[in-house]
């Protein structure tokens, strides 16, 4: 195995290493725009994407998006490296029961893993530990190994059962990032609300991002009668 291999996209530094590896978990919550760009944005950053998409997804994409995605992980692989342009180094996809891949394993898995969007199934199956698909394999490695595990559901309204299961995941470490943008950045179109969204994400995996103007550096909106 070569060096690079070996390594992988860890770069090492005289604190140890630098992961650049995300995983990004696609299920079957309303909201395939918010996984595309987000993708988009991870692989333009040049972050190694291991991802997995849970059938339901596929579902809501082909809903939402008119995007047929393919079951077969290596075709599916395939078809989204030629549509970010990024190789199959940097683009991984892994099927649901694939349990030899590097997310399975505490050993192996990136430390950073966002759920989005996160549907209410899979947020209780990650509640409790079910470990039942890679997706949620995956989410239980990263809190057993007290990494950054972000959760973004989308539900309306929230039962008392869902509100519970958010609880127990935030008390386990996990971030629950809702996807309820804001209005305050003065959205003009949908791409607008879903980059909300998508920034906010990118802030909390301290990658740059500049979708959306920060809080206090946006040129400020004057109060009716002052404007100019
Ligand atoms: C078009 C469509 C939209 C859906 N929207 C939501 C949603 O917003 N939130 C949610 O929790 N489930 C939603 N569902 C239901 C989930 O897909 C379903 O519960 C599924 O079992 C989740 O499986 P997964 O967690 O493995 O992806 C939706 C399903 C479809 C087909």
């Amino acid at each position: 195995m070569s060096e690079q291999n070996q390594a992988g996209s860890q770069q090492h530094t005289a604190r140890g290493y630098q992961d650049q590896r995300v995983t990004l978990a696609i299920t079957g919550a309303s909201g395939a725009p918010y996984a595309l760009r987000l993708l988009e944005n991870l692989l333009a950053q040049k972050q190694e994407v291991l991802l997995l998409i849970s059938s339901a997804a596929r579902v809501v994409f082909a809903t939402e998006e008119n995007l047929k995605l393919p079951a077969n992980p290596d075709t599916l692989q395939t078809m989204l490296c030629e549509r970010f342009a990024v190789s199959p180094e940097q683009l991984k996809v892994y099927g649901k029961e694939e349990w030899f891949s590097p997310v399975a394993s505490g050993s192996a898995a990136p430390k950073r893993m966002v759920v989005c969007p996160c549907s209410t199934g899979t947020l209780s199956a990650i509640a409790h530990g079910a470990s039942d698909n890679l997706i949620e394999r995956a989410a239980d490695v990263v809190l057993k190994e007290r990494g950054q595990l972000i959760l973004v559901p989308r539900e309306m309204p929230f039962s008392s059962i869902h509100l519970q299961n958010m609880l127990t995941l935030s008390q386990a470490g996990a971030t629950i990032m809702p996807a309820a943008p804001g209005f305050y950045h003065q959205p003009q179109s949908i791409a607008d609300l879903v980059d909300f969204v998508v920034a906010r994400i990118l802030d909390h995996l301290q990658l740059g991002q500049d979708l959306v103007p920060r809080w206090g550096y946006a040129p400020k909106a004057k109060p009716e009668g002052e404007q100019k």
